[in-house]
């Protein structure tokens, strides 16, 4: 079985304390760590950075009624890896086909920001994300905290390899590669850093890499 945090977890006291005020703000959310979306058996798995406020961590899947979703998502669709209209909630009928999509934190952070701290404690919940999936040919980092707690989570240095946007890294002790994106972040979309042409090329090149 795999191993998922409690919806009670309480291995990061600054995102339970931030659990506590969110309950009583919003008491219709979700509210505690968010579950992976997709099947284990895929080839693909997205990994972001942490649940947003009023998207995951309201609706309990990742990307999920978050800005960041809206750019993920559609490309997703566009190049046949989901099927079904994305409504920004659970219950929307989409589908991932050979995609599954996590977090590396999976507790919604204040001001969308982890410490080093919380990606540790969460940890073992991608290790053990990443050991279910049988198929695994490629890991797709969103941003660069996500691509160094994949390599912690495998056992290797953050700076092993380093982060740019494109980059693929053929990993020296395991299968999947590892691809680097820009996280598809609403500031990262309004500053010209990613665009949804960038993003597309991503998700086009997955099809190469299985
Ligand atoms: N951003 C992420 O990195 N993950 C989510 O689940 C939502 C927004």
């Amino acid at each position: 079985m795999l191993q998922c945090p409690s919806a009670d977890c309480a291995r990061c006291p600054r995102l339970v304390e931030f659990r506590a005020q969110n309950k009583t703000k919003f008491p219709q959310y979700h509210n505690g760590p968010v579950e992976s979306f997709g099947g284990l058996n895929a080839e693909i798995l997205v990994v972001g950075l942490a649940p947003g406020l009023n998207g995951a961590n309201q609706t309990n899947r990742p990307f999920t009624n978050d800005y960041a979703g809206d750019i993920l998502y559609p490309a997703l669709k566009k190049y046949g890896f989901a099927r079904g209209n994305y409504g920004k909630v659970k219950n929307d009928g989409f589908e991932l086909i050979n995609v599954r999509v996590s977090n590396a934190v999976r507790c919604v952070p204040p001001q969308n920001k982890v410490t080093a701290d919380e990606i540790a404690a969460c940890r073992p919940y991608l290790q053990a994300e990443i050991a279910a999936m049988p198929n695994l040919k490629v890991i797709l980092s969103l941003g660069s905290v996500s691509h160094g707690a994949v390599l912690q989570a495998l056992g290797y240095k953050k700076s092993a390899y380093k982060f740019a946007h494109g980059a693929k890294h053929q990993l020296e002790r395991h299968n999947p590669v590892l691809l680097d994106s820009y996280h598809t972040s609403r500031y990262n979309i309004n500053t010209g850093v990613l665009t949804a042409a960038m993003f597309d090329e991503i998700i086009a090149r997955l099809q190469n890499l299985l």
